[in-house]
């Protein structure tokens, strides 16, 4: 936790409880991206809330508008088949699926990768010492070459009780690596060949927070399963599950709870992705990536690592630099950005001002070279 009371928020600033106003460079998880309180989400929200909260087993029009509205950024192959509050639900979700469709009950994921805090989807990518038994974590690229990697991987498949292999196209939540798109395409192949559901985990990545709708369909990867969160609610509570057309969702998989498809998330969905349209939020992550890249490259050359892709930047400082007391220092500095004790992100809204983007930079760079 941040030692920051907030009071409230706009577009890309956010006001302490002391009044004093600080430049937003987390975006609530990196989930806002059309701005904190956008206009237009807010009132489709009030509008939605005036109607229709919650319509359990029934039909509400909001629901085929958000599923056909997502469709309409990715690959006709497709589906919705579920939205739910949390990307833990969905990754969940997803588990149950391949479990049931390939009949396995075993998984497998890249260790320091995030997929939720369930006991279930931390055990793919952690092992917090209750890790459950039958989830497999392997290194990553930073720890091992790709050919290698995979021929581990293969070696794990050959097994036989793999039901599915979780990607997170890049590792947000820890040093930003990924992988080569050829590596992402061969793993996928593995997976097909071995009948492993494979799910890519585009939470965080996706709906342009990296610069594509999708990071996995935006470099052919046509995995079974992708799963997107955060910039399609635009910091309200939903995720969706994407699935091959060629998969059939059925009741054994346990669709469905009592928050998903809610009516207030799924207009908040519709709204949030017209948004993304009309403020050529494309364009808008571009722009940014390529001001984050002039302005902090510099610290490269102090043994800082720096990586990420559109509005998704991690830095590690180097040895002996505490992440934590850094971020502390750009907090007081004035920005807030997303920091652990090992590394900083920033993830500033696509709608950030030029003015506001360009000072939270500098104020992250002079921090970061005067320590
Ligand atoms: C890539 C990724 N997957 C899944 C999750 C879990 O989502 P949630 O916190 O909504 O459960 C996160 C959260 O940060 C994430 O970054």
């Amino acid at each position: 936790m941040i030692d920051l009371l907030i009071e409230s928020a706009s577009n890309d600033m956010l006001v302490g409880g002391d009044g004093r106003s600080y430049i937003d460079f987390q975006s609530g998880y990196g989930s806002v991206i059309v701005g904190h309180r956008n206009k237009a989400v807010v009132e489709a929200l009030t509008a939605q809330a005036d109607k229709l909260w919650i319509a359990g087993k029934c039909q509400h029009n909001q629901l085929e508008q958000a599923r056909q509205l997502i469709q309409s950024f990715l690959n006709p192959e497709y589906s919705v088949a579920e939205l739910y509050s949390t990307g833990m639900e969905a990754l969940e979700f997803s588990l149950r699926l391949a479990a049931v469709q390939t009949g396995k009950k075993a998984f497998a994921g890249f260790s320091l990768s995030m997929h939720g805090k369930s006991l279930a989807t931390s055990s793919l990518s952690w092992d917090n010492g209750f890790a459950l038994p039958n989830f497999h974590r392997l290194p990553f690229v930073d720890s091992l070459p790709e050919p290698e990697l995979l021929a581990q991987i293969e070696r794990l498949f050959e097994s036989g009780t793999i039901a599915a292999f979780f990607i997170e196209p890049i590792q947000g939540t820890a040093a930003g690596h990924q992988a080569s798109p050829d590596f992402y395409r061969s793993l996928i192949a593995l997976c097909a060949a071995y009948n492993v559901i494979s799910v890519v985990d585009e939470v965080l990545t996706g709906f342009f927070r990296a610069g594509y709708a999708s990071f996995s369909l935006d470099h052919d990867m046509s995995p079974d399963v992708i799963i997107f969160g955060k910039s399609i609610g635009n910091g309200f509570p939903v995720s969706a599950v994407l699935v091959k057309n060629s998969i059939e969702v059925t009741p054994a998989m346990l669709p469905s709870s009592t928050y998903s498809a809610n009516p207030l998330a799924c207009a908040v969905v519709c709204a949030t992705l017209k948004e993304i349209t009309r403020l050529q939020v494309s364009e808008k992550v571009g722009v940014i990536q390529a001001r984050v890249l002039e302005c902090i490259t510099p610290l490269k050359e102090e043994g800082y690592g720096l990586r990420g892709s559109g509005a998704l930047w991690v830095i590690e400082p180097p040895a002996g630099v505490s992440a934590g007391q850094l971020g502390e220092a750009i907090l007081e500095a004035g920005v807030v950005t997303s920091y652990t004790d090992r590394y900083i992100r920033l993830l500033p809204t696509a709608t950030i001002t030029e003015i506001n983007l360009n000072a939270g930079l500098e104020k992250v760079l002079e921090t970061c070279l005067g320590y």
